[in-house]
């Protein structure tokens, strides 16, 4: 059973490292992809304060909305489509710094400036992508390879 999320003291290398130590000790007691998204949402979202945490799941062409911390989000994004899109069809992380400047982005709030995308690989064919993990920030250059580092990693953790 989960117990209370524990949010280090310090920068971000200090909060990703505890982070990640504690989402691997709830993903190894539990299978179901749908309730380890969810918390992994969740204390992504509540370490780092994020505008909006989720995922989208690859369901046939398209991705479709899972689980999410944040806003009303955009149901279903279509491949290569936004920076979502983008993510999968590249089948990798994209950071964008500015999401006015970037062709395409699919706004689902006004107030998210930056944007990080991870694609989560298919642990039995690691080129097959099966959702992305979707993070907005309402500052802009919010993300930087620290964050897409870490945040792989935790990709990682989840991959089925
Ligand atoms: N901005 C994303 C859409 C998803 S929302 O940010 C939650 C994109 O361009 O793919």
């Amino acid at each position: 059973m989960a117990e209370n999320l524990i949010i280090a003291e310090g920068g971000k290398e200090e909060k990703y490292a505890l982070l990640l130590k504690q989402i691997e000790n709830i993903i190894k007691e539990e299978e179901d992809m749908i309730a380890n998204m969810a918390n992994m949402a969740a204390m992504i979202h509540a370490t780092f304060g994020f505008w909006w945490t989720g995922f989208y799941r690859v369901i046939g062409e398209e991705l479709v909305l899972g689980p999410f911390q944040g806003p009303l989000a955009c149901t279903r994004i279509g491949y290569g489509k936004g920076v979502c899109g983008t993510a999968w069809k590249n089948k990798e992380t994209v950071i964008v710094e500015d999401v006015s400047l970037f062709p395409g982005h699919i706004a689902c709030s006004s107030a998210s400036r930056s944007e990080i995308v991870i694609p989560v690989f298919s642990k039995s064919n690691p080129d097959i992508i099966i959702a992305v993990l979707d993070i907005d920030s309402e500052f802009l250059s919010a993300f930087d390879d620290y964050d897409r580092i870490w945040l792989e990693k935790a990709a990682r953790l989840l991959e089925y």
